[in-house]
């Protein structure tokens, strides 16, 4: 019997794809489907998670799968599937093989889903999105990549350490591709409302800027096995939440850019309006000359991943 709730189904059950079934279930945000291609562990992990419900009081069914029919009908998919980077790996050199699974993953996922937003997560970011909107045929505003809710929420943790305060007091912006390229954003991050720039000596604000960007690759470098995921999962998770419940949240997020900051038809990141119908809206923010010269050397690295990507989708 139908439940009534929304459906979200994650693809790859693995280390990012399951941490994002726990935050959505204690949400209670929707119905879940994990799915995987290797058989038992999606079944695992949702059974293990459903039992969960009684201990933590949500209500959502879980469900793994190998199976693409059963995830028919999604309202949001996130695609994690892939291969995750290890110590002296960037996160382009997992562009071959993900391009083949990520292409493989969001034709299936749009052929039982053809009214779903995806979220895409798989590395490299922002030409796996390139690769998700080609492969799956769905309008741009329906496929979006997850990184700059990661990177922002990286920032705001160091600045709310340096300044001594609450990370909820915390906003902040982030531009770029998912790359150590990217481009934090202080004159437009606050503590409170306070510009961060009245808080911090330059000089500590650079070196935030600078951790934010190896951010990734520092728990790589712990972690030795793979990458992060709590808060890729938690970030991923926010913005299923904004679509699900139709919430206009502005998060920064990888969107497909034509006339906007005069990308021409790139997905990259950018703050967006997320809504029902995925990306409603994209808002163009002012620029100092530095600022558009860092943004526009982080777009330049998309395009090139891009330019590899299609001559391996030709193939
Ligand atoms: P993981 O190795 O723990 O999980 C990946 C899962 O994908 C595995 O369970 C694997 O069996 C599955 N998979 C592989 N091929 C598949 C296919 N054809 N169909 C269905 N499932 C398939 O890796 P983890 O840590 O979960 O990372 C997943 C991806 O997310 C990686 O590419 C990683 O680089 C990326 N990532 C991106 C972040 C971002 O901010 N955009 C942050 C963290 C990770
Ligand atoms: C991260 O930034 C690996 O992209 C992943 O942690």
């Amino acid at each position: 019997m139908a439940s009534g709730r929304k459906k979200l189904s994650i693809i790859g059950a693995g280390n990012v794809g399951a941490s994002c079934a726990v935050w959505a279930a204690r949400r209670e945000l929707a119905d879940i489907v994990l799915l995987d291609i290797v058989d038992g562990l999606p079944q695992g992990k949702a059974l293990d998670l459903a039992q969960a419900a009684p201990v933590e009081g949500f209500e959502a069914r879980i469900a793994g799968t190998t199976n693409y029919a059963d995830t028919a009908g999604s309202d949001v998919v996130i695609i994690t599937s892939g291969l995750a980077r290890k110590p002296g790996m960037s996160r382009d050199d997992l562009l071959a093989a993900n391009t083949r699974i990520v292409r493989e993953v969001a034709a299936e996922t749009a052929r039982y889903s053809p009214d779903a937003v995806l979220i895409v997560v798989s590395n490299p970011l922002d030409a796996m999105v390139y690769v998700a909107a080609k492969a799956s045929g769905l309008p741009a505003h329906r496929v979006i990549g997850q990184a700059g809710v990661l990177d922002t929420a990286r920032f705001r943790t160091f600045l709310a350490e340096a300044i001594g305060c609450s990370v909820k007091d915390i906003s902040a912006l982030l531009l770029g591709g998912h790359g150590d390229d990217m481009v934090p954003l202080p004159r437009y991050a606050s503590a409170g409302g306070i510009p961060i720039e009245q808080l911090l000596p330059r000089s500590q604000i650079d070196a935030i800027v600078e951790r934010t960007r190896k951010g990734g690759g520092e728990i790589v470098a712990l972690l030795k096995t793979g990458s992060a995921y709590y808060a890729p999962a938690a970030a991923s998770v926010q913005m299923a939440e904004a679509i699900l419940l139709d919430q206009k949240r502005i998060l920064p997020c990888a969107v497909r850019c034509d006339r906007e900051y005069g990308v021409g038809g790139y997905w990259v990141g950018v703050p967006a309006v997320l809504g029902a119908s995925g990306c409603e809206k994209i808002i163009e923010v002012e620029l100092t000359a530095a600022e558009r010269k860092a943004f526009d050397g982080s777009v330049g690295h998309v395009k090139e991943l891009v330019a590899q990507v299609e001559g391996l989708l030709r193939k």
